[in-house]
Order: C-alpha cells, then sequence, then structure tokens
C-alpha cells in the first residue's frame, strides 16, 4: 500500500476558526480524518503531521525519503519566502505535491510568489479542502497507472 505523507504549515493548526471566510470552517482534525478516510477507500496509507516550526517541517520532509511514497505539502506562508524547505524538497527523490486552501494568486501580491513550487511536482490551491483531495487523487491514479501496462502517468510523461 502507497504510503502518503500530508504535511500542514504554520498556522493551520488554527483552521476553523482562523479566518472561515478564507480558510473555511472545517478544523484539521477533520481534514485529517477525511484524507485518511478516503486514502483508506483509494488503497492509500494517509499519514498527517503540522508544525509551525520550519526546521519540524525540514526534519518531517528529510525521514519522508525512507517512509513514505508521496508528499501532500501545504507550506503556510514558507510557501512564499522559505527556501530552506525548498532545499530540503529539492533534497529527496520523493514527490512533493503543494497544495492551498485559497487562491494565494488572487490575494496579497506576497503570496502570488511561491519559492516551493518550482522544486515540488505541481501545485493546486484555491478549492479549499478540495486542494487536498484533489491532490491525494492524483497520487491515487499515480499509483494505479504505475501497476498497469504502459507504467506510470504523470506530468513528466506528457
Ligand atoms: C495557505 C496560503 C498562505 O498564503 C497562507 O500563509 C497560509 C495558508 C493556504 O492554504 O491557502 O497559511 O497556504
Amino acid at each position: 500500500m502507497a504510503k502518503v505523507l500530508v504535511l500542514h504549515g504554520p498556522n493551520l493548526n488554527r483552521l476553523g476558526t482562523r479566518e472561515p471566510d478564507v480558510y473555511g470552517r472545517i478544523t484539521l482534525e477533520e481534514l485529517d480524518d477525511r484524507l485518511k478516510r478516503l486514502g483508506r477507500e483509494w488503497g492509500l496509507e494517509v499519514t498527517c503531521f503540522q508544525s509551525n516550526v520550519e526546521g519540524e517541517l525540514i526534519d518531517r520532509i528529510h525521514a519522508a525519503e525512507d517512509e513514505f511514497d508521496y508528499i501532500i505539502l501545504n507550506p503556510g506562508a514558507y510557501t512564499h519566502y522559505s527556501y530552506a524547505i525548498r532545499d530540503a524538497i529539492a533534497s529527496v527523490r520523493v514527490p512533493v505535491m503543494e497544495v492551498h486552501l485559497s487562491n494565494v494568486h488572487a490575494r496579497e501580491p506576497f503570496r502570488r510568489v511561491s519559492v516551493t513550487a518550482p522544486v515540488c511536482r505541481g501545485q493546486i490551491g484555491g478549492f479549499g479542502i478540495l486542494s487536498y483531495e484533489m491532490a491525494l487523487y492524483a497520487v491515487q491514479r499515480w499509483v494505479k497507472q504505475s501497476s498497469e501496462p504502459g507504467g506510470e502517468v504523470d506530468a513528466k510523461s506528457h
């Protein structure tokens, strides 16, 4: 069974109460439960971790190399300036999908820049918790198709 690490960055522990008009009313615990349940339905083992500390996120990305097949990462505000997280993503072979709840391109100018997205497999944003679900769905498709004749279908094979 493919293993997926869902990593949430700073302030995402405040989901549900934090700016609900922007981020919605679902709590992080509810989101994690939902992703784990979907993962079970799709044959994926989902593990979730949240931290407000840059170094802890970096340590998890490094450790994921030996433990996980895919990472779904919402770096929170680190998206916009953490070269350290960018370098951590670039240092591992495990594919990383960047997700955002909000449409960062429709908000303040500083949010339009992602220093992490260029080293990720792709970025999904603006769909609330569906952004995470779509990333998980993409993982499910990759896993399924890599086991079928014709091999893995992902962005690199088009
Ligand atoms: C966010 C967008 C970031 O700009 C912000 O700092 C967050 C959440 C999102 O999921 O929309 O913390 O990553």
